[in-house]
């Protein structure tokens, strides 16, 4: 198997099907939630990309886009704790309903860190949609409104999530095998 394909061994979580059949099941949530409003979608930059662009095709209510880059893991599967702001909001979001769209709850810290920073600006509603949700991993107190799936402590990859920058391209969603040679 080549470099460029070893993902194709890694056995998938969620299929293309799947994850595009909650992803319109969220749409019709929000749709209902936010009728007669207009929200701005949040992505967190890189992971929840592949994941806005579905879901904002999912809804028909006035919708707008901005996005964040917070530090995160970097080369390996461990957080290092600390998050930190590279790129920060375009628009003002005071009185506007927002919704960060993120790939993965994991620890809670990334979340936690934005939520408290875009209350300080007092937007009119702040709510999270998060594709995946791994609860069990959870160091902060913070759930999402909208989460695609739960999952249990695995190292996901694919639909916008990397292992080292890689697999974002992946159609689907896939368990990184614990011994994948480079991990180490
Ligand atoms: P948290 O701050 O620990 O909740 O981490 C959130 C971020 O960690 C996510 O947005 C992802 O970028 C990354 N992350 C957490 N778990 C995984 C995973 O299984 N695969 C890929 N990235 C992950």
């Amino acid at each position: 198997m080549s470099h460029a394909t070893i993902h194709k061994e890694f056995p998938v979580l969620f299929s293309e099907e799947q994850i595009a059949a909650r992803t319109a099941e969220i749409g019709r949530q929000i749709d209902q939630d936010y009728a007669g409003h207009a929200v701005v979608l949040v992505g967190v930059l890189k992971g929840a990309a592949i994941f806005l662009a579905d879901l904002a095709r999912c809804i028909t209510v006035e919708c707008t886009f901005d996005f964040v880059a917070v530090s995160s893991y970097g080369k390996g599967q461990r957080t290092s704790g600390a998050v930190k702001m590279i790129k920060d909001l375009d628009q003002p979001i005071e009185g506007k309903h927002i919704i960060i769209v993120e790939d993965i709850l994991d620890t809670g810290l990334t979340l936690c860190f934005l939520r408290s920073l875009f209350e300080q600006h007092k937007p009119a509603s702040l709510r999270i949609a998060a594709l995946l949700d791994k609860p069990s991993r959870r160091l902060e107190k913070i759930d999402a409104d909208y989460v695609g799936f739960h999952i249990p402590n695995h190292f996901v990859i694919g639909y916008g999530m990397d292992y080292a920058e890689r697999f974002r391209n992946v159609p689907d969603i896939r368990l990184m095998p614990p011994d994948y040679p480079e991990l180490h």
